[in-house]
């Protein structure tokens, strides 16, 4: 029986910090009303202590969208936790997500404090946030790099006082993928309580494992996944949401599934670039400009004999059209023969050798030969 996994999406809140990605309110309620849409289970909509217009985000949002679970961040202080409860009150169902560093490196140089008062932090803002919401999510802020026993001790502390989720990141992006799926591992063997909670994984992409350390936190217990359109968030990004959606449906063999409409996948990547100015790498998994684009001749042969020799999804699944031929000098005579086919010509041998050899002196001096080019040779 495959096991569902949550989709938690953070590309209003952690994608939306990245410098001149910013939105208005309308402009998020935009987004958020198709990541409904596309069935993601959370849309963390924002950090209403950081300024009016996040709060008023919160607000609009939660009356705008019905569907997923409306998340609000704070860290583990009274006057975030209150912003965020306020800021839920017409969500149908709100979660507040609140935490605090977990590493000793965060514990001493950025909150000057012990373990000992980390725990009672962490504690008492679960214990606040439940007096405004049932679903309190906790974040151990740089649980990458904590020790794996105090990463326990606190985890079992919040689950303790009410907290329905837990959030373990790898804030900056430090971890191995079996590393971290080790440390999800730990997690579900020495907390007592941890079937109390869900376990979430929330990585960032600094040395590009994202992706993997997600997917090594799925198979290792965790069953909601915190990621991002297009993987954007601050410095190199977050999980992509894309990656890891198409990673669990073509490997059917792990056994999980998400909500997620994966044939809204390029729409919903279209709309996210464009919107926050944040153009797509054309070779970016799943939704970049060559993801389903084929150059070299020996690929074009084998893929024009059966999509199956160098795809492994369909480009349909994801939500675009279909697959491309790209005709450079790299191609060979079956891609030439196919596209112009297409076109509506037929060449045999050995009109194709000869329209071939003046293919290739076009495509040298041109890079990519486009259909206007081929009209040119064939005239
Ligand atoms: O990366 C991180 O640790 C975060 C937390 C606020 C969840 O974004
Ligand atoms: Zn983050």
């Amino acid at each position: 029986m495959s096991q569902r996994v949550y989709i938690f999406d953070t590309t209003l809140r952690d994608g939306e910090q990245v410098p001149g990605c910013q939105l208005t309110t309308e402009e998020k309620i935009v987004v958020a009303k198709e990541l409904e849409r596309l069935g993601v289970d959370v849309i963390e909509a924002g950090f209403p202590i950081s300024s009016p217009g996040d709060f008023r985000s919160v607000v609009e949002i939660s009356k705008a969208v019905s569907e997923p679970t409306i998340c609000a961040l704070s860290r583990a202080v009274k006057g975030d936790i209150d912003a965020a409860g306020e800021a839920l009150k017409f969500a149908k169902r709100g979660r507040i997500h609140t935490g605090i560093g977990s590493s000793d490196i965060h514990i001493r140089n950025k909150f000057n404090s012990s373990r000992e008062r980390i725990l009672e932090q962490a504690v008492a803002a679960v214990k606040h946030a439940k007096s405004y919401v049932e679903d309190v999510e906790f974040y151990a802020e740089d649980a990458g790099r904590a020790d794996l026993a105090f990463l326990a001790q606190l985890t079992r502390a919040v689950i303790g006082a009410g907290a329905t989720v837990v959030n373990i990141p790898d804030t900056t992006g430090y971890c191995l993928p079996d590393e971290y799926g080790k440390k999800i591992a730990y997690i579900y063997e020495h907390v007592d309580n941890v079937h109390q909670a869900t376990i979430s994984i929330h990585c960032h992409n600094d040395l590009g494992l994202a992706t993997a350390n997600t997917l090594s936190g799925v198979m290792n217990g965790a069953r909601q996944v915190e990621v991002t359109i297009n993987g954007i968030g601050e410095r190199a990004g977050n999980t992509s949401l894309e990656e890891v959606v198409m990673a669990l449906k073509v490997r059917k063999e792990l056994g999980f599934y998400t909500n997620v409409d994966s044939t809204r996948l390029y729409p919903v990547s279209n709309l996210v670039s464009q919107m926050m100015h944040m153009p797509v790498q054309a070779n970016k998994a799943i939704v970049g400009r060559n993801a389903f684009a084929h150059s070299s001749g020996i690929h074009q042969d084998g893929f024009l004999k059966h999509s199956e020799n160098y795809e492994i999804m369909n480009p349909q699944d994801v939500g675009i059209d279909k697959s491309m031929i790209v005709l450079t000098a790299r191609s060979g005579r079956h891609a030439l023969k196919h596209r112009l086919e297409l076109l509506g010509y037929r060449y045999e041998k050995p009109d194709l050798d000869s329209l071939y050899v003046r293919f290739l002196d076009m495509a040298d001096i041109r890079k990519e030969v486009n259909d206007k080019d081929l009209m040119e040779l064939v005239r």
